[in-house]
């Protein structure tokens, strides 16, 4: 096997943290490049469930070095309660963790300024995760940021700190919310720096290194492709690009050492947060299927918002990242027995359209154009291979890469390691 990029095709929480977890048993570098901690990536191995945020999905598995790459944003504090939590998991991951002298950090005014900002946005808000986020990256474009790179040397680290805070601060006032006081920011934030310094490093030459030996590296995507800045719904987007152009600028690998590209895609859509969702079901038929999906987010415990799969968004994902291959996940969750609408295009002001717009008022006026296909009621969950999944099953898999032009070669029966088809 070469090496890999996972990325989710839809708006986020497509089941990337297993399937990382899943291929990463044999990986020497797992790299996170985009994101923060407004990632929950969930892992499940022989029933016991790890949620993990900043870090990598390989994090269980031993062997793996886990890189945080330069385009991730850090935020020192729930790095540190990250690597708590697995500690108190017997997982001790600090020796080997690196995270980039160039990533931004996440300091307690970027997670005030985020909530400010929604509140003030009222019914327009984007309804983020509220982890500081966009401030992070808005910093990191204005070029006044500050990078994981300073917190080695304390003393002027604190100083630009100083200046951060009381620029935030005059923003918080003109939005009506409380401003920080510079002694808690500093008394929070600087131990949880010092902490983390010994970790940080040029993690671009790990990447080449690992290159230059012949390592095997794999690089885990966060959110999805319709969450981009460029090609997702925007404004109800992140502010990262979370397709593979966000892989190659946020680790510093070349494009020729990425490897194959694997999407991950729901078997059904879920969506948190606000923004146009054209497959979602309505409030009873959602319930339902977020029920029995379990579909509540792994970072926040927002209910996740559901509908069929949407074959128009996640065609145009797999177009604008050159995907190899598709990961179908929760595929058991669909085996209610009742048939299942598949949408194959949308229907704006009268015309049939493949791709989605670009302006999010006319995608909320979109209509989905479903195929309706068969279902089935067998219980999947302990089906190993391909065969053994009931007829009606096989042909939604193949319905989808007909549709797609990409072949499955996963596909998720149950949320642990083991409850995988590979084909
Ligand atoms: P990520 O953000 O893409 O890593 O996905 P999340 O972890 O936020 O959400 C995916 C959820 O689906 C988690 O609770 C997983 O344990 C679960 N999951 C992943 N794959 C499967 C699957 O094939 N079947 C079922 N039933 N659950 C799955
Ligand atoms: P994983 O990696 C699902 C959504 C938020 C909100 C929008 C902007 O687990 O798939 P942000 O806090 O990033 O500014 O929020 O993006 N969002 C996600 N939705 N899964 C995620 O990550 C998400 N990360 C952000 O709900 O709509
Ligand atoms: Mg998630």
């Amino acid at each position: 096997m070469s090496n890999a990029v996972v990325l989710g095709l839809q708006w986020g929480d497509e089941g990337k943290g297993k399937v990382i977890d899943l291929l990463s048993g044999s990986v020497d570098v797992v790299v996170r490049c985009q994101g923060g901690a407004n990632a929950g990536h969930t892992v499940v191995v022989d029933g016991k469930k790890t949620i993990l945020h900043l870090l990598p999905s390989g994090a269980l598995h031993e062997g793996a070095r886990c890189v945080i790459g330069n385009g991730v944003v850090v935020d020192p504090l729930a790095l540190q309660s990250e690597l708590a939590d697995l500690d108190e998991a017997g997982v001790n991951l600090r020796p080997r963790l690196s995270v980039s002298d160039r990533a931004h950090l996440v300091l307690p005014y970027h997670k005030a300024l985020d909530a400010a900002r929604e509140a003030a946005r009222g019914a327009g808000k984007v309804g983020t995760t509220l982890r500081g986020i966009g401030p992070t990256y808005q910093h990191k474009m204005a070029r006044t940021g500050l990078r994981c790179g300073q917190v080695c040397d304390s003393e002027s680290f604190r100083v630009a700190l100083s200046k951060q805070v009381d620029a935030a601060n005059q923003e918080l006032a003109a939005l009506g919310a409380d401003t920080l006081a510079l002694d808690t920011v500093l008394s929070e934030a600087m131990p949880a720096c010092e902490a983390m310094a010994p970790m940080v490093c040029d993690t671009a030459a790990i990447v080449h290194e690992a290159v230059a030996a012949d390592k095997r590296l794999m690089f885990e995507g966060a959110q999805g492709v319709l969450l981009d800045i460029d090609f997702g719904t925007y404004p109800y987007v992140t502010s990262s690009n979370t397709g593979i152009g966000g892989v190659i600028t946020g680790s510093g690998a070349s494009h020729k050492d990425v490897g194959e590209v694997i999407g991950i895609v729901k078997a059904y859509t879920t969506r948190v947060g606000e923004g146009p969702f054209v497959t979602e079901l309505d409030e009873v038929a959602g319930k339902e299927l977020r029920d029995r999906g379990g579909e509540y987010g792994a970072t926040t415990g927002r209910p996740r918002r559901c509908g069929w799969l949407d074959l128009v968004i996640t065609s145009f994902a797999c177009r604008l990242n050159g995907v190899d291959t598709i990961a179908l996940t929760k595929l058991d969750v669909l085996s209610s027995g009742d048939d299942i609408d598949i949408c194959v295009a949308y229907e704006l002001d009268g015309a049939r359209i493949d791709a989605p717009p670009a302006s999010v008022e006319d995608l909320a006026r979109a209509k989905p154009v479903y195929e309706k296909l068969q279902g089935w009621s067998e219980d999947i969950t302990g089906c190993r291979n391909f065969e053994d999944l009931p007829v009606a099953a096989q042909e939604y898999v193949q319905y989808i890469e007909q549709q797609t032009g990409v072949k499955v070669g996963y596909i998720g029966v149950g949320p642990d390691r083991e409850q995988t088809i590979c084909r």
